[in-house]
């Protein structure tokens, strides 16, 4: 990258203040911004598309650019701020930061923003460098500023006295296949950011080395739904226990919370089907996963299990708390899951695997499958386990198309 040539480019854009504030940025929380913590970068304005993610813009696969997802419903990627003194675990606006995507992708790149010429216009990409504030790295700072009552991307480091950039706010410009990149542009992006559901990473002084090798060893090792058995992990990196209660969630909080059973109480729905709340403050129920195996002390990926859903309640709807499918095959209800089971029978028979594309790379994340040859007669494939939604309910069900995707968090 010609460093001068974009120093000198960039007085011709127009000029933003570049003043100093020390004020935090808070997330759609209200809670601080801190660094190494993955987010999301929202659009303010709804109907103008999801939040940022890699594509392919320059027609060729590679290298990924960063753009806007097109629909509003997408989150994009997850990414992580690093500030120039990476000691400062709380991001300020105004002040110089490396952003990196947390996520894999086929092409060979760090995943950390940087600003580069691409035909007349300076778009982000993702070849940036982490760290190492100075001239040479002048492409890889952006800001974070107060833009009304809500955010805007800057691009206007101050990691080098001697180079003088000049500011220019990050926006949207359609590239010529369509795709939304960002790109200086006198319309600033509206941001606001959400933090992810679970963090398992604290902020640590080397941050942006470690998400880089994270970044090459993950592009070498695409995890699969591989038979072989392994240890399955809860949401903060430790070993889940076999026949242990755990609180079953979403990888991504805001859309919708953990799962549950019907409530009994208001309705005649019995027994309860196994759904996800629609709240994503609502954590949801605690489920017991048992290997069909004897003197196991962690769960294990790729091996028949049953899921009890805790203790049988008094009163005639509750029976046996299993989670049972009755035909996986069929269409809903009958596909639904639903307790009422037995440990070690066909219809209560699950498996977890690895789920093929993680949100996050950093987060264990796990799909159900039905898999009624594993404890008795049946098919002998698995069905994933998918949410299949009718009048706004998000019921848990066999035969659907894609996996539900969900994470293990250990009660306190
Ligand atoms: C733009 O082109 C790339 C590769 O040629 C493609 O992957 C991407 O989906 C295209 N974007 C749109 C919005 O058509
Ligand atoms: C519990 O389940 C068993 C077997 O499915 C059934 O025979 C019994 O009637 C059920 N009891 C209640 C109270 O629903
Ligand atoms: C189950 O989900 C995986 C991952 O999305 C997918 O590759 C596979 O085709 C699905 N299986 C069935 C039977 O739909």
């Amino acid at each position: 990258m010609n460093t001068l040539f974009l120093v000198l480019f960039l007085t011709t854009i127009s000029l933003s203040l570049c003043q100093e504030s020390p004020d935090p940025v808070r997330d759609i929380d209200g809670n601080l911004l801190r660094s190494g913590t993955e987010y999301y970068i929202l659009s303010v304005v709804r109907g103008m598309g999801g939040g940022l993610t890699l594509g392919a813009t320059r027609g060729e696969l590679c290298p990924l650019d960063v753009v806007q997802e097109n629909q509003e419903v997408d989150n994009g990627l997850p990414l992580t701020f690093t500030p120039v003194n990476p000691k400062k675990g709380v991001i300020r606006e105004s002040t110089d930061l490396n952003i990196i995507f947390q996520a894999q992708s086929i092409c060979v790149q760090s995943n950390v923003w940087g600003l580069v010429k691409y035909k007349g216009h300076l778009i982000v990409s993702a070849l940036g460098m982490p760290g190492n504030p100075g001239q040479e790295t002048i492409n890889n700072w952006f800001k974070i500023r107060k833009y009304d009552d809500d955010y805007k991307l800057v691009y206007c480091p101050t990691v080098c006295s001697l180079c003088r950039p000049v500011c220019g706010d990050i926006g949207v410009k359609i590239a010529e296949n369509g795709s939304r990149r960002l790109a200086i542009s006198d319309v600033p992006f509206k941001v606001i950011s959400i933090k992810t559901s679970y963090n398992m990473m604290k902020p640590t002084v080397q941050i942006s080395y470690v998400l880089f090798l994270a970044f090459i060893i993950t592009t070498q090792s695409i995890p699969s739904t591989s038979a072989s058995e392994e240890v399955v992990y809860d949401v903060t990196g430790k070993k889940v226990l076999n026949n242990v209660p755990y609180y079953l969630g979403p990888v991504i909080w805001a859309k919708g919370g953990g799962i549950k059973l019907t409530d009994t109480k208001n309705t005649k729905v019995c027994p309860p089907y196994v759904v996800q709340d629609p709240a994503e403050v609502n954590i949801g129920g605690q489920f017991r996963f048992t290997l069909s195996a004897y003197n196991q002390k962690y769960l294990l990926t790729s091996y028949g299990l049953g899921i009890d859903s805790g203790s049988p309640k008094k009163g005639s709807c509750y029976n046996s708390t299993y989670w049972r499918i009755p035909d996986t095959e069929a269409k809903a209800p009958s596909n639904l899951i639903r307790t009422g089971g037995a440990f070690e029978t066909a219809v209560s028979c699950f498996q977890v695997v690895d789920y093929p594309k993680p949100t996050s790379p950093k987060v264990h994340s796990y799909m159900l499958q039905h898999c009624p040859s594993f404890c008795g007669a049946g098919p002998r494939t698995c069905f994933n386990v998918s949410l299949y939604e009718e009048k706004g309910v998000r019921y848990l069900a066999s035969s659907g198309t894609t996996p539900f995707e969900f994470v293990f968090q250990k009660p306190k």
